[in-house]
């Protein structure tokens, strides 16, 4: 029996799993770390946590499996994606790094617009129009505050592909998660000459572009010290955190859909052809099965709502939860459920991190509107939860309105463990939502890319077919469907009515 390791980068840990090649999980590790943010709107981590978090978690599941780790037949990587890490000429991280949530870069984002002459311009070449969440404006945003860092950079990587260096030495990316930088040509799958010429980036400050699945490099005997993996195990492209999960959930062929609630909440759709949304309110980018693409909307702010939510106003839950010795989260949904459809008629913006889908606003924040003295903190908690519903409702609009096809929506990340809000999720949505057996989204899809690349499989939908499993079927609720109609219908309201308000409270 061969075995792989896959590892996820996250936001707020990186977690690594050993499976063996049917995709069975052996053993299993996660190490958490925070996120600065020094300004409102700023978010920050420390790329050396990453790399500890990754060369502990892989000991450790090695250790425990007593696998040996010459039966490891390679490693996949995944991440938050558009995470930016600089590195001078001796490979030493030159500042922390500027995360996907961060939203310093609006003027950023209006300079690369006009440098490249324009927004379709950039769409033409990137898919996408410029974001404040793209690698690419937080390059610009380094280069025109630090100069002195920008002078001192000779490596540009992405947060997974950070630790593909620490294992293998290998400056590399793959399409999937380099599409988010913005520096891609992602209908033809290659860095932009185009694009960097009018950025002024220097191409060789960029890693060498894969597809998925290949082989980028191999473990060095420094790495292998400290993750206890065997010199010379290969190491294949893996994928961003979403193209990665797509992988793990089977989302591989035209018409399957996901949607994952973890700290970001995401909708992505699998599409054979690239399709662009000429507003730009979702992504297109290059994903994890050669040759194809995918669109998602991102809710920015999903699971990391409710986890602000818990960490400011839940002490009494968590103490509770920890009596019981269960999640507090699994408390917080039972208060939630006592509350009724529409939290007494109290709505949750869940902007606190600016927006992507559908607003593409850096500067809005988060809202409870209509509080009302009788509301109680389960009433709080299920506007939150109906808010995020609300907001991947938004995303699933968009892909709808390009046309996009889906006939089978699949749930993964945290929230999609909640029976409460997967019910709530399939009742908002007015679909099905289904869930396959596997809980390990991203690290079971960059597994299955390692298998690919070792030869195990020989493709990635040969080996999803093999390996990804359907577990149940959270059907939806007409009636329910019908009342969370009417609050989503308010809900829509509320951003076009305080947008000028947003923009006005940003500038004091
Ligand atoms: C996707 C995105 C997030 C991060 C963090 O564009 O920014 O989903 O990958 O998970």
């Amino acid at each position: 029996m061969k075995y792989v390791i896959g590892i996820d980068v996250g936001t707020s840990g990186t977690k690594t799993v050993l499976f063996d090649e049917k995709g069975k999980v052996i053993a299993s590790a996660t190490v958490e770390y925070p996120m600065s943010q020094p300004q409102n709107g700023w978010a920050e981590q420390d790329p050396a946590d990453w790399w500890n978090a990754s060369a502990k978690t892989a000991k450790t599941v090695i250790g425990k499996s007593g696998v040996d780790p010459c039966d490891i037949a390679g490693v996949g990587i995944s991440g938050q994606m558009h995470g930016l890490v600089m590195l001078d000429e001796n490979n030493e991280v030159l500042r922390p790094s500027i995360i996907w949530c961060d939203q310093r870069t609006g003027e950023e984002c209006e300079d690369i617009e006009r440098l490249i002459g324009g927004r379709d311009q950039l769409i033409r070449i990137t898919a996408n129009p410029a974001l404040t969440g793209f690698t690419a404006s937080k390059i610009m945003w380094v280069k025109k505050h630090e100069p002195e860092i920008y002078a001192k950079c000779r490596h540009i990587l992405l947060p997974k592909d950070y630790i593909r260096f620490m294992l293998t030495g290998e400056y590399a990316t793959e399409v999937s998660d380099a599409s988010g930088m913005q520096l891609l040509d992602v209908p033809g799958r290659c860095w932009s000459d185009e694009l960097l010429a009018a950025l002024d980036i220097d191409k060789s400050l960029l890693g060498k572009v894969y597809e998925s699945p290949e082989i980028t490099g191999r473990v060095t005997e420094k790495a292998s010290a400290l993750t206890g993996l065997a010199v010379g195990t290969p190491v294949v492209g893996g994928a961003g955190d979403n193209a990665a999960a797509a992988v793990g959930m089977g989302v591989v062929s035209d018409g399957r859909a996901f949607t994952t609630i973890g700290t970001s909440g995401v909708v992505f759709a699998h599409t054979d052809g690239i399709t662009v949304d000429p507003k730009g309110r979702v992504h297109t980018f290059c994903c994890a099965v050669p040759g194809a693409w995918h669109v998602m909307g991102v809710t920015q702010a999903a699971g990391l709502s409710l986890q602000w939510f818990r960490n400011n106003f839940c002490a009494p839950e968590v103490e509770e939860a920890a009596k019981q010795g269960v999640d507090p989260y699994k408390i917080m949904d039972a208060e939630a459920a006592d509350s009724p459809i529409g939290a007494n008629r109290l709505l949750y913006m869940p902007y606190l991190m600016g927006e992507r889908t559908p607003h593409l606003d850096p500067k809005v924040r988060g809202g409870f509107v209509g509080l009302s003295g009788m509301h109680k903190r389960g009433d709080l908690i299920r506007a939150v939860m109906e808010g995020v519903s609300y907001s991947l409702k938004d995303c699933l609009g968009v892909l709808g309105s390009m046309g996009v096809e889906l006939d089978d929506m699949r749930i993964c990340g945290g929230g999609g463990k909640s029976p409460f809000w997967r019910q709530m999720l399939a009742d908002v949505y007015g679909i099905p939502v289904t869930r396959i057996e596997s809980d390990e989204g991203p690290a079971l899809g960059v597994a299955i890319l390692a298998m690919v690349g070792a030869g195990i499989y020989p493709s990635v939908r040969e080996a999803c077919d093999a390996i990804v499993r359907q577990k149940d079927v959270t059907p939806c609720d007409a009636e329910r469907n019908a009342r969370y109609g009417q609050f989503y219908k308010v809900y829509t309201s509320l951003y076009p009515h305080l947008k000028a308000d947003f923009d006005a409270l940003a500038e004091l």
